[in-house]
């Protein structure tokens, strides 16, 4: 498929590319101009029908799906010289599509700072005060909605399937699996205990630490197998065009659950809870040597 499309590419003409960069840059629906050629480019080129057959994407829709599907192609450079070109202009740019897998990793990225607030608090165990418990419940309350209830539904609807399809890393995914219903139990656990009430008694605080330390044990390798090898393997199985589109539609539902801009601001969430238990400056992480 990948050197159909490269061959399909060389039909462009430098003139054409530098067409559709143009409309790219004025965020115009994406259509080359009639030519000479442009029945054969309509004809040939993944990128071209898609725009003009289905009309089923808005204007700004368009320019997303030609970004996303010239970037395996290489096509992107001209793309992205015009892109800088107009940032620099201080052009107000759409944002750039999220392929699948990057999605999903950047929402590890956040599961990952939400760990390292659970770690915060389990550091300021046992006489962390109620203002200790409510930064961590409210940093459940987020791995409940936004990993547990939708990136951990997107991997078990959209991702996992894929692999079991096609018989690939099924054992793996098993304990993927498994491993997400026993983290909604530990997170059902942890938004429990970490209620102000429950937080007063030192019991719950040791079940806290309990759960606290089970989930980030199982998740810091489950994410990790995620990223390494269960994403990846995906490009082994879906074409550039099929997971372009599963990025539309994580983006969509992303946007469904947590309105535009949702995962922005989930991020600005995390950080002031961050801020809350001392660790949003990120210069304390750095590395001292003797
Ligand atoms: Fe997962
Ligand atoms: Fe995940």
């Amino acid at each position: 498929m990948r050197l159909k499309w490269l061959f399909d590419a060389v039909k462009l003409t430098v003139a054409e590319i530098g067409h559709f960069a143009a409309n790219v840059a004025n965020q115009r629906d994406w259509v080359p101009q009639k030519s000479a050629s442009s029945a054969a480019v309509e004809g040939t080129l993944p990128v071209c029908s898609i725009a003009i057959q289905e009309r089923r994407l808005a204007m700004s829709r368009s320019r997303r799906q030609f970004l996303s599907q010239t970037a395996g192609l290489g096509l992107v450079i001209v793309c992205g010289k015009t892109a800088v070109s107009a940032a620099e202009s201080g052009e107000d740019l759409e944002e750039s599509p999220v392929p699948a897998g990057e999605d999903l990793m950047r929402e590890h990225g956040v599961l990952n700072r939400i760990l390292l607030i659970y770690e915060a608090a389990l550091a300021r165990l046992p006489q962390a005060g109620e203002d200790v418990a409510e930064v961590v419940h409210e940093a459940g309350t987020i791995v409940r909605s936004f990993v547990e209830d939708y990136h951990a539904k997107l991997e078990e609807n959209y991702i996992f399937p894929v692999l079991e399809k096609h018989q690939r890393l099924t054992d793996v995914v098993a304990v993927l699996r498994e491993q997400h219903a026993v983290g909604r139990k530990v997170t059902d656990r942890i938004l429990k205990v970490t209620e102000a009430p429950a937080w007063r008694q030192s019991e719950n605080r040791r079940s806290f630490a309990r759960a606290c330390r089970a989930f980030i044990r199982m998740y810091r390798p489950h994410e990790s197998r995620e990223d390494t090898e269960v994403f990846p393997a995906l490009h082994h199985i879906l074409s550039a065009k099929e997971l372009a589109e599963l990025g539309e539609r994580f983006e969509e539902e992303e946007e469904r659950l947590f309105g535009s801009g949702g995962f922005e601001k989930v991020v600005a969430r995390v950080g002031k809870l961050e801020a809350r238990v001392g660790i949003n400056d990120l210069r304390q992480f750095t590395a001292q040597l003797d």
